[in-house]
Formats: C-alpha cells, structure tokens, sequence
C-alpha cells in the first residue's frame, strides 16, 4: 500500500543538468487517442458511461439514476466472481455479490461478509441479477440495485469514494456453500461511483496552433514490487517564450490501467540532476529533492483530461521559467508481477495565444513529516493546514485570486487504507478566504 511518506531522491548524483532530456513535442493526437486496455474482454450489454478496470482481469462499467445503480462486470475467469461494496476496503462488514455459471446455468446471491470467510447469504436480496453468462475466457454480470436498500447487510452507495472489493477464482463451486478460496485473485479499488470524473469536456475544440509536449517514464523496468516510485526528469524545449498550458491529460501505456496509480509533474529549481532513478523513502537527505517540490499536475487513477476554464491558462516558458520537470509515479503491482516496462506519463497542450489569466497553484494542508503527530489512541482528529493572512499576503499581495478548482490528495500511513474526512475543505477554505481584503470566488469541481 501506500506509504506514509516517500520522496524521489537523487540516489547517484552525477552529471549536469544538460544530460536530462528535453520533452518530446508531439502532434496534437486524435481525440480519445490515449490507448485504452486492450484486454477488456467481450462489449458490455448497452453503452454504459463509466468504466474502471479493477485489475487487468476485471473491468467495470456502470450507471446510475437518482435511485438505483447498474453494474456490468466483464472478467477474465470461468470460475467464481465475487464483488462488493465495502465500508473500509476490507471483506469484513461488505455487502458483496457471488455469482458463477455452470453447465448454463446462472448461480448469483446477495451476501454480506462478517470477516475473511465465505460470505452468508443475505435475508434480504437487494441485488437484482439482469444478465449472467459466459462468454469465451470471460463470465458477464449484469445487476442492478438500490443506492440506498435499507437493509442494514447492505452498504448503502453514496456520493464520494467508494471502495469496491472484488474477488474471482478460475473454478465453479461444487455448491451454494461450498466455495472455493479466491487466493491472491482478489483486490480492492477506491471508485468515484456517483461522482464519476466527467467526460463532456473532452470535445472543447483546441485553438490552432497548440503545442504537445510529452513528459512521460522512459521505459522504466519496473521491479516485482507491491509499491515502486520512480522518478524521471525532463528539460522544457524552447517554447519561443511564455506560453500557456490549457490542457492536460494523462497518458497511459496500453495494459498498464491498474498499474500506473498516480503521476505527479513537479516544477523543479536550482540545481537537479540526473535523469531517472528510483525514488525510496527518507533514507538519505532530501535536500537535492526539495529543489522539485512544485506541484504542477498530480493525476491518480480515474483521472482524466482536465481543461483549463476558457480564459485561463498555466504560465510555461517564460524568461523565468526553470524549465525542469520531474515525473514521480506511482506503480501499484499488488500480483507482484515480473517484466512491466513502462512509458506513460502525462501530456501537457500548450498555447503561444495567451489567455487572460494566469494560473497557480495554491498548495494547502499538512505536510506528512515527523512533526505531523497522531495523537496515540484517538479514535479522530482534526489535522489542519492554515493559510496566515499575513503569509498569503506576502505571496500573492492584493491581488484578487480565483479558484476554479480543488484536487484533494492525502497519504495514509502503515498500509491501512485511510479514511480521511476530506469534503469540508473547500468550505473552510472560503471561511479562511473571506477574510482576504478580495473575496474570492470558489466554485468546487
Ligand atoms: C433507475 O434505474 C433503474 C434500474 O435500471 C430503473 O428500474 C428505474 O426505472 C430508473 N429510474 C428512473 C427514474 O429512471
Ligand atoms: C522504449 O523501447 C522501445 C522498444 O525497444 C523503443 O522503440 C523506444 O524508443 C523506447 N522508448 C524510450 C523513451 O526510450
């Protein structure tokens, strides 16, 4: 899982900043161009607006209305499969669905879990089967349920992140109650089922002109780890001068959905070196690293393509621009798999047509460090990261700021998935705000 801290680290410092490489400039791609996986299986039943691979084995897609919820999983097994709704990422406490085919015919069951062990049947069955069958290497379900059943073996579905667990086995059950361990074929993913991120900006047509920059892992090897971060740099061509990012998106190497977990592009100064190394965690000093610690683009799985508003663009190239960029992923390889090589990483779409405004970004909250202290057995509390008038004055001066955007990030600690109380950030934001001389707008998205 995630650690609790971790930091890329110039493990060998040789060389000048010159032998990093420059940014590869592309052609603007084809819309949706960013390859998808290739082993998805057989089409889903209908057009469902939302997808997720779980793993490479089992993908996702769903919908929903106001009241109720349809799920289609398409996986990789002729056996047994599990799926559920989880209150923390564990089996304990999950309303979960099992489900196989058999000589053509269709086994499925609403259960609930009380721990690691067969699921019981619920009293009350609140999934409803559409669709079950077997198509080629691949078993289809289709079922649909209420967000809010009432029943309390059920976890009720709602907006934010959910985490879904999921579990398959390439062997039928002999009967109902006689289900075979999944072993290591099992997993749980944090989902934003109702809140997906949305797609209709995809189409905004780009102006002429716009330039592609790549900033992506060089075929990075990367090891039969749980958890691997790398790092690669890159050098910003010569743009001709200041120009605007309006656009970004990631851009994902075809089959690497699940492993790819998160992306962060940060702006480096002074001095860097070194174009690609493993990161690790503070083990030496971090100092070379704090000359990397602007965050322009941090991606996590789910993410898409992110538009800047219409009259609003990210300065790049400018005569003060340090023009240096390191890549930090984040490869989740729970199977521990061997041979991954890997080469995806973000793509930034750039103007010389400059908009009305710059962007910044305004990095708030906590930083997760040996003072950052949980206090020993509290069950919560309140960790708070506070923007003092006079700092922010000192930064921005009177200038009046504008936010069109929040992206929420936290880091949990001991490999327990976490279960941060993250909504009320931008509310408190706009108390911490209002007292600016400029009240800003803030509009959450
Ligand atoms: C919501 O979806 C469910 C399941 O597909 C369907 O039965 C129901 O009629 C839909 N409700 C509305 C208001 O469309
Ligand atoms: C990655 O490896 C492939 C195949 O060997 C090669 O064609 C490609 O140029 C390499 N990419 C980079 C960025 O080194």
């Amino acid at each position: 899982m995630v650690p609790l801290v971790f930091f890329c680290l110039f493990a060998i410092a040789t060389g000048e900043a010159n032998s990093i490489p420059y940014a590869q400039i592309r052609s603007v791609p084809q819309q949706g161009s960013t390859p998808t996986n290739t082993n998805t299986g057989p089409v889903p039943s209908e057009s469902f607006p939302f997808q997720d691979h779980l793993n490479d084995d089992f993908t996702l897609y769903w919908n929903f209305n106001s009241t109720h919820i349809t799920f289609e999983m398409v996986v990789k097994t002729n056996g047994w499969v599990g799926f559920g709704i989880s209150p923390k990422g564990a089996m304990k406490s999950s309303d979960v669905i099992i489900g196989w085919v058999k000589d053509g015919r269709v086994h499925f069951a609403d259960r609930h879990a009380e721990g690691q062990f067969l699921p019981a049947v619920d009293s009350s069955q609140d999934w409803t089967l559409v669709m079950g069958q077997e198509i080629g290497q691949y078993t289809v379900f289709k079922v649909t349920r209420l967000l809010e059943t009432c029943d309390d073996q059920d976890v009720s579905i709602k907006p934010g992140t959910t985490r879904v667990i999921y579990a398959y086995s390439n062997t039928d059950p002999l009967s109902d109650d006689a289900i075979r361990y999944h072993g290591n074929t099992r997993g749980t993913k944090s989902v934003l089922l109702l809140d997906p991120p949305t797609s209709e900006q995809h189409t905004d047509a780009l102006p002429s002109g716009v330039k592609v920059l790549e900033f992506t892992n060089r075929n990075t090897s990367v090891p039969a780890d749980d958890t691997t971060y790398h790092c690669t740099m890159w050098r910003l061509p010569d743009m001709g001068g200041k120009n605007h990012m309006i656009r970004y998106e990631p851009v994902i190497q075809a089959g690497h959905e699940t492993l790819v977990h998160h992306m962060v592009l940060y702006y480096c100064s002074g001095t860097v070196r070194e174009g690609s190394f493993p990161a690790s965690s503070y083990k030496t000093s971090p100092q070379q690293v704090y000359n990397c610690y602007n965050v322009l683009i941090a991606w996590a799985i789910g993410g898409k393509i992110f538009n800047f508003p219409k009259h609003v663009g990210y300065p790049v190239g400018g005569a003060d621009d340090p023009g240096i960029f390191m890549l930090e992923t984040h490869y989740d390889n729970p199977r521990m798999r061997s041979g991954y090589v890997d080469s995806s990483g973000m793509r930034m779409y750039l103007t010389s047509q400059l908009r009305q405004h710059d962007a910044g970004i305004l990095l708030i909250g906590v930083n997760v460090d040996e003072y950052h202290i949980i206090p020993p057995y509290e069950k919560s509390f309140l960790s708070q990261g506070i923007c003092a008038e006079p700092c922010l004055a000192k930064g921005l001066g009177d200038q009046e700021i504008h936010a069109y955007h929040f992206s929420l990030i936290t880091y949990t600690g001991s490999g327990r998935p976490g279960n941060p109380c993250l909504p009320f950030l931008p509310h408190n934001l706009h108390r911490v705000w209002a007292t600016r001389k400029s009240m800003p707008t803030i509009s959450p998205s």
